[in-house]
C-alpha cells in the first residue's frame, strides 16, 4: 500500500510538455469529431490546443485550471477557437454541465490531490462524463527520474487503478517518465 499523501503538492506553472509523447498520446484517446473533451489541470493548455486541433473547430474543449496566470493567458489566446478557459478546481463541482463530456484528460495532476481531492475529484469526474465518457490519467512512474514528486507521493498503475473506481481500460507509456491509463465511466 501507498503512503498517504502529507499535503498539497500543486506545482502551479510546470509542464509535462517536453516529456510527453504526444503522437502517442493522442493515439490513445482516439478522439471523433464533435466531441466534448475537459482537459483539468491544462497548465499552458498546450494539449488542449492539440485537442482542439484534432477537432478542427467541431466539439469543444474546455481548458480548466486554479492558476489565474495560466487561465488569463489561454483567455487572450484562444479567442474565436472551440477551447473555453476556465478558472476552476476538478475537485470540486464546477460549472460544466452534468454528462456532457466525453473525455475528461488529467495529465500530471493527479498526485498533488489528498484524499478529500481524491474523493471530490472522483465525484465531479462522475458527474461529468456522459454514460460511455473516458478518464484519461497519465502520471510520473513510480520509480527513480530526474525531476519529480517524491516516490511516496506518486502512484505506481495499480496504484491508481485501486483507488479510481472506475472501470480500467488499457495502460501505455507514453514517454520515458510518465504512463497514461485510460478508464471508462461504470454503468
Ligand atoms: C504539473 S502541472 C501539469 C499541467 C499540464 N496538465 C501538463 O501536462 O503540462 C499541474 C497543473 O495542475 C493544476 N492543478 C492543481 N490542482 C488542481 C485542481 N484541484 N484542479 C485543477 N487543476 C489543478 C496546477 O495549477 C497545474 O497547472
Amino acid at each position: 500500500m501507498r503512503q498517504e499523501s502529507k499535503g498539497h503538492h500543486h506545482h502551479a506553472g510546470k509542464s509535462s510538455e517536453k516529456y510527453l509523447n504526444k503522437e502517442i498520446i493522442l493515439k490513445e484517446l482516439h478522439i471523433f469529431p464533435g466531441e466534448i473533451i475537459l482537459d483539468a489541470g491544462c497548465g499552458n493548455g498546450y494539449m488542449s490546443k492539440e485537442f482542439s486541433r484534432i477537432l478542427k473547430n467541431t466539439g469543444q474543449v474546455y481548458a480548466l485550471d486554479p492558476d489565474e496566470q495560466a487561465i488569463g493567458a489561454l483567455l487572450a489566446e484562444t479567442k474565436d477557437t472551440n477551447i473555453t478557459p476556465i478558472l476552476g478546481d476538478i475537485t470540486q463541482r464546477t460549472e460544466i454541465e452534468e454528462a456532457s463530456v466525453d473525455l475528461i484528460y488529467l495529465a500530471a495532476v493527479f498526485h498533488g490531490f489528498t484524499q478529500g481531492e481524491r474523493e471530490g475529484f472522483l465525484k465531479e469526474v462522475r458527474r461529468l462524463l456522459k454514460p460511455q465518457g473516458i478518464l484519461a490519467i497519465i502520471e510520473i512512474k513510480k520509480e527513480p527520474t530526474p525531476f519529480g514528486p517524491p516516490l511516496d507521493l506518486r502512484f505506481s498503475p495499480q496504484e491508481l487503478r485501486e483507488v479510481i473506481e472506475l472501470s480500467p481500460l488499457k495502460l501505455t507509456d507514453v514517454g520515458p517518465f510518465f504512463y497514461l491509463q485510460l478508464f471508462e465511466k461504470k454503468k
